[in-house]
């Protein structure tokens, strides 16, 4: 199927016009064999290229260039199917920014433009074009942090306690997950997640509980996690905790028993933060409402989990302020090459700064998403990369340092 890429990237060599000259050509060549249109700009330090071809010559293209170590940073903004395609039989046309006319430069794209359709000056394609035109690549941030600079250096914390307890019959803990500021080296706070004696994950151990005490289940095992981190936590650190909204409106004083279960606990209500799911959230307004009321005044905390991965009401969430959002992974993964999901998540930032929500991102697995991350403000990170859930207490954490040798 006919389908367009548009990529940006950062040029790495001092390119030469002999080298330019040389790329293109073999590039042209190159892509007129495998019937890739497009064109290719270059700004002095950026490059900005339009790829049209069948989807899997487009794929495997892009591989190819990704990889080519004559640029850096290589962002996708655009991979979409096409009706048709824009330029012709061209193979690969160059414009070099440094010395074309920016007022006419439009036109002249337009000019290879084989449809020659009016409205098309005005398609997305050459809205990215005119932008890249205009203010070159976007969302790089300034003074980025270079993955190749960092190293994971692995510290372990020996927190543990063991805990088990059982709930009609089977055993349960909780295994818990830091989520670190890195910069500060500290643990801001941790999620408690419910295993049984298999090791099974909450999704499978709820969706075997009966759906009559799926509510009660939940909330009586709160008292497991709130245990164990009254065990573990320092007077500073604080639990995170998952709660269906469910429970907290159909279980008489909800609020009530999990207020006596975190002063059992020997914790404050300040250091228990509530995690309710986006899609949760936003679906049941009114119940969410008395809820969110609850939970403010005994003084709990509270955030929005997954944030992202559900259709989200921005009113809604406007409204909610909630203390702490949690980009879910979907946006975070691979997010150094993501155009899209840079735009969006650079838009949460933005967000959360103004209204003063911690913003944690979750699933980090890679040194780039994280060098990404940190580079526009993100300082709060759950992941793989820094440590995984830990049955009855903390283990390992991989801390980001600086290499020595750079
Ligand atoms: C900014 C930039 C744009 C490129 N564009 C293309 C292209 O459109 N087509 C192409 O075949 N190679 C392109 N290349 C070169 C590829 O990265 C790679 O060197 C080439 O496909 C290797 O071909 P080969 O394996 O046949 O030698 C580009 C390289 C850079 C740095």
């Amino acid at each position: 199927m006919l389908t367009t890429l548009i990529y940006q990237s950062q040029s790495e060599a001092e390119f030469s016009d002999l080298d330019l000259i040389n790329l293109t050509i073999a590039a042209c060549k190159k892509n007129k064999a495998i019937q890739v249109t497009g064109i290719l700009l270059f700004n002095g330090s950026e490059f900005f290229q339009v790829l049209e071809g069948e989807e899997e010559v487009i794929d495997l293209l892009f591989c190819h260039i990704s990889e080519d170590q004559r640029h850096t940073d290589v962002v996708e903004l655009m991979r979409d199917y096409s009706a048709y395609r824009r330029f012709s039989d061209i193979g690969m046309t160059f414009f070099d920014l440094r010395i074309a006319d920016k007022n006419t430069l439009v036109d002249e794209i337009h000019q290879l433009d084989h449809v020659q359709n009016h409205h098309l000056h005005d398609d997305k394609i050459f809205r990215l074009i005119k932008r890249f035109i205009a203010q070159g690549a976007w969302h790089r941030p300034s003074c980025g942090l270079k993955s190749a600079q960092w190293e994971m250096v692995s510290k372990k914390e020996s927190r543990q306690d063991r805990l088990w307890q059982t709930e009609k019959g089977v055993l349960y803990t909780f295994a818990l997950q830091p989520i670190v500021e890195p910069m500060s080296g500290r643990i801001a706070s941790f999620e408690a997640l419910i295993r049984d004696a298999k090791g099974r994950s909450p999704g499978a151990i709820f969706s075997a509980i009966p759906s009559d005490s799926l509510y009660a289940f939940d909330l009586q095992t709160k008292a497991i996690a709130l245990e164990l981190a009254g065990k573990i936590l320092r007077d500073d650190e604080k639990i995170a905790i998952n709660l269906l909204p469910g429970s907290l409106h159909t279980i008489p004083n909800a609020v009530a028993q999990l207020t006596a279960q975190i002063s059992q606990a020997n914790l404050r209500p300040e250091q228990v933060i509530i995690e309710l799911l986006e899609t949760e959230v936003i679906t049941n307004t009114v119940d969410f409402h008395k809820i969110l009321k609850d939970i403010r005044a005994a003084g709990i905390g509270l955030a929005v989990d997954d944030f992202g991965s559900g259709y989200s009401r921005m009113s809604f969430l406007s409204k909610i302020q909630p203390d702490e959002i949690k980009i879910d992974r979907s946006l975070i993964q691979d997010i150094h090459k993501m155009g899209g999901q840079q735009s969006v998540v650079v838009a949460i930032v933005r967000y959360c700064q103004d209204m003063g929500i911690n913003l944690v991102a979750e699933g980090v697995e890679k040194l780039e998403e994280w060098c990404w991350l940190q580079s526009i403000g993100v300082n709060l990170y759950q992941g793989f990369l820094f440590a995984r859930p830990c049955v009855d207490g903390i283990g390992e954490i991989q801390w980001p340092v600086k290499k020595h040798h750079i």
